[in-house]
């Protein structure tokens, strides 16, 4: 047990300063602990706030003022000519953002008493993290170090012409043609990004719907809805090969199961077929920290490694890689190793695509009830009945829920639609308390709000919607 009176020695050493990392850092500080986090970035934040959530969700704002002020404004009134981009603005005003986000996290560091020690950071033993040529001692070590971009065989990603989304974020023109190998969360969002600004993209995606693990019927009608704003779609279709040159990228596809060859001229080809679990360097092997069968750290529910003191949370172990899902795990671990029993309820995890309109999600989809046997009835209501939203002139999109068809508790919420992301809240913290779809249908919903479509879903769950 280390002797925290030292300066060298801590209660708690996180490693890596993600969403994950920096929050549990934070909880077990208030909770009264002497913490450490490591990061070799230069700033604080960890892919959520330097390369993730905040810069994509920066430039999906900028890129829908532009889109709403080249082809919405007029519908409303608003009549404005010559709008032009200025990219290099709207890249340093996203850069501005990043800046203020991970500036505040040094801020908390500062606020909590908690000791950034920078560098790379590798456990050396049980109890003993190394940064450069330092040895800490620790009387637990969390391992926060996140994910990196999948890589695919044949393509080389160079960060300009083959980008991941790091580099997605960073073009400095417009590509006149984007292609995205992946259909999921990333190239959705980044695909939205240089689609307003211009841009014509196409979507290769290996299974036969984009957003795969989502409810069916979310991944066919959102298709259809991207397909609207423009986006082409290939789907059941795999990557073989990309050759690059000075100007783009020649990209041989073929059908997911085989069958003739076909080149894609692309300008810019954006790799998003998601994310790996990021143990480089921390020496797991050496310390006899196991990793599961996807290289991911192996915990148990409590987020302990096989070796005692060692824990893992956030993008490196399994499960959804979110940064609200690290945050998460990132205070239960802090309040456990205070003897606290902190707990994250699995079943409700929102997830978000913030596209236009945005796509959110809780709780299980139907053929995940199908393949549980379990009995279920459904409620939808579409947004174009919805008053509020036909007044934001933004109606593409439903809500569904899936409830138990005996207890009638909810046990799903899928939403397409606009500010969907904001609005699943309340579903979240329905199947949090265990409601039903009948409590939902039964609180009153403010008017004219987007919320009244829920409201509205969950009386059509009983099969007595007002509105349509
Ligand atoms: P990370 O944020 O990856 O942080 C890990 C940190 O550890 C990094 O800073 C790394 O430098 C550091 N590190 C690694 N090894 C070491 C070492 N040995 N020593 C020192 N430091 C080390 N999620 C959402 O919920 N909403 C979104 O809108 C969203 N948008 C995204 C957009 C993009 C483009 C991407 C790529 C991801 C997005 N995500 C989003 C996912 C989200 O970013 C991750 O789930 C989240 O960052 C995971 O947090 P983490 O703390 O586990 O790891
Ligand atoms: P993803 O898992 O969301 O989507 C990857 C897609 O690529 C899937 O549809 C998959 O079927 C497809 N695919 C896999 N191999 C392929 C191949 N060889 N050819 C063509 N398609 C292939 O992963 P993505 O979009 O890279 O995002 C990574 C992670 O980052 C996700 O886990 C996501 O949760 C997180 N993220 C979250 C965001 C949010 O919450 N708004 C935004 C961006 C990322």
């Amino acid at each position: 047990m280390a002797d925290t009176s030292a300066t060298n020695a801590f209660d708690v050493i996180v490693i890596g300063a993600g969403p994950g990392g920096y929050v549990c850092a934070i909880r077990a500080a208030q909770l009264g602990m002497k913490v450490a986090c490591v990061e070799k970035r230069a700033t604080l934040g960890g892919t959520c706030l330097n390369v993730g959530c905040i810069p994509s969700k920066a430039l999906l704002q900028s890129s829908e003022n532009y889109a709403a002020a080249t082809h919405e404004f007029a519908a409303h009134g608003v009549m404005v000519e010559g709008v032009k981009l200025d990219l290099a603005r709207m890249q340093a005003r996203k850069a501005e953002v990043v800046s203020a986000n991970v500036k505040g996290v040094e801020f908390l560091f500062r606020k909590n008493k908690i000791t950034w020690l920078k560098g790379e950071g590798r456990i050396a033993a049980p109890g003993k993290v190394a940064v450069s040529d330092q040895v800490y001692d620790t009387k637990h070590i969390v391992i926060a170090t996140g994910s990196e971009s999948m890589p695919l065989k044949g393509i080389e990603v160079d960060e300009k012409r083959i980008v991941t989304s790091t580099g997605a974020l960073e073009l400095d023109a417009v590509p006149g043609h984007l292609v995205v190998i992946g259909g999921g969360v990333i190239g959705l969002e980044l695909g939205s990004v240089w689609a307003r600004l211009g841009a014509r993209v196409t979507v290769v995606e290996f299974l036969d719907s984009i957003l795969p693990t989502m409810d069916r019927e979310i991944g066919r009608s959102f298709e259809r809805i991207l397909a609207k704003q423009g986006f082409t779609f290939r789907l059941g279709t795999r990557v073989t090969a990309a050759t690059a040159d000075e100007k783009g990228v020649d990209l041989t596809i073929e059908a997911a199961g085989g069958g003739t060859a076909e080149t894609l001229r692309a300008d810019v080809v954006l790799l998003a077929i998601g994310r790996r679990a990021y143990t480089a360097g921390l020496g797991l092997d050496a310390v006899g920290v196991a990793l599961d069968e996807r290289g991911r750290v192996g915990t148990d529910a409590h987020w302990a490694t096989n070796v005692p003191g060692i824990y893992a949370i956030g993008d490196v172990v399994a499960g959804p890689m979110l940064a609200h899902t690290a945050e998460d795990e990132g205070v239960a671990l802090a309040e456990r190793l205070a003897g606290q029993a902190g707990h994250v309820n699995d079943e409700a995890i929102p997830g978000v695509v913030y596209t236009w309109p945005e796509v959110a999600t809780v709780g299980r989809t139907e053929e995940q009830l199908k393949a549980e046997g379990i009995a279920y009835a459904v409620g939808k209501f579409p947004f174009t009945a919805n008053g509020r939203a036909r007044a934001m002139g933004s109606t593409d999109g439903f809500v569904k829920l899936l409830a138990d068809k005996q207890t009638d508790r909810l046990l799903g919420a899928h939403i397409i639609g606009p500010d969907a992301g904001t609005i699943i809240a309340e579903l979240v913290t329905a199947i949090e308390f265990g409601a039903s779809a009948e409590d939902v249908a039964r609180t009153c919903h403010a008017h004219p709000s987007l919320g009244e479509a829920i409201k509205e879903a969950a009386l059509a769950v009983g099969g007595r919607a007002l509105h349509i």
